[in-house]
């Protein structure tokens, strides 16, 4: 990527189970096949994810930063697919909502590992809780999963038209998973966006993938391997690389006073 700075994008859904977890982590795995620096901010801050999925049993998360004094060298976590994340912790209610302070001190974080990344991946939980919202403000591209229920529908849509009418969020990204097929997939995504527009009108919706339904996946979730890794010919793999390929494109915004690190800060003290 040629900017300096590296793009942070959240993966987000109204509904939960639709698969975030698991395209955020085989997304991290196909971006850097591609050669790019990609850490994984656990964003379920109460409910991590990102571990479990991956096997892996970090000693300190975010809890620590925010309770302990930990720093950053302390909570980054190297993973064995060369991305790192940040993980959160598990049962913490006192998580589900972060403070003012809690978002700044996650904030210098993020600007310590600005020079090292090209991609800030945000996983977060479902829903349009205040976390939620905060990090999809917060990131610079969103990629909102739905699948073919009409629940996960109508929840995308909810969440859309929070970020919107709410918090001037226009511009979305979306990956249909658990496709049954192409035409499922376009069709569910299509009612998407007429409901988008006809409701919402000046919302900027874009179709980026298509990850079919894929007995590798469900698999894979049980070894604990990210299914990019341990069946990279599955076709859930196939449409996870090709998404990757295209979230590569993605061009960080021209920030006209600056860098992330301003950015967020300015969104803090609008709250
Ligand atoms: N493409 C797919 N094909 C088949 N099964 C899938 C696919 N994607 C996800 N799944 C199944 O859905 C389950 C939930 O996935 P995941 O944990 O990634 O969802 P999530 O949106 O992160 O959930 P939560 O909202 O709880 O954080 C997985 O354990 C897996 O079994
Ligand atoms: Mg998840």
């Amino acid at each position: 990527m040629s900017g300096t700075f590296p793009l942070v994008f959240s993966v987000t859904s109204g509904k939960g189970g639709v698969g975030k977890t698991n395209l955020a982590v085989n997304l991290a795995c196909s971006l850097v096949q591609l050669g790019k620096r990609v850490t994984i901010l656990d964003s379920d801050l109460g409910l991590a994810n990102v571990d479990v999925v991956l096997g892996l049993t970090p000693q300190k998360n975010l809890f620590h930063l925010f309770h302990e004094e930990a720093s950053l060298s302390d909570i980054l976590f190297p993973t064995p697919y060369g991305f790192s994340i940040l993980p959160a912790s598990s049962g913490m209610s006192e998580m589900l909502a972060l403070s003012t302070g809690q978002k700044l001190e996650l904030l210098e974080v993020v600007d310590e590992l600005e020079d090292e990344l090209d991609y800030l991946i945000v996983d977060t939980g479902a829903g349009i809780s205040d976390n939620v919202l905060y990090f999809n403000m917060a990131a610079q591209e969103r990629l909102v999963v739905l699948t073919p229920e009409p629940t996960s529908l109508t929840d995308a849509y909810a969440l859309i038209k929070v970020l919107k009418l709410n918090h001037g969020v226009e511009r979305f990204r979306v990956c249909v998973n658990m496709a049954p097929d192409q035409k499922s997939a376009k069709d569910i995504f299509q009612r998407l966006y007429q409901a988008c527009d006809h409701f919402l009108g000046g919302v900027s919706l874009d179709l980026v993938g298509i990850v079919p339904r894929d007995t590798a996946v469900r698999k894979a979730v049980v070894d604990q391997i990210p299914f990019t890794c341990a069946a990279p010919t599955s076709p859930a793999a196939r449409a996870v690389k090709q998404l990757a390929t295209n979230v590569s494109q993605w061009k960080v915004p021209e920030m006209l006073d600056g860098n992330i690190k301003f950015f967020w800060k300015k969104l803090l003290f609008r709250q």
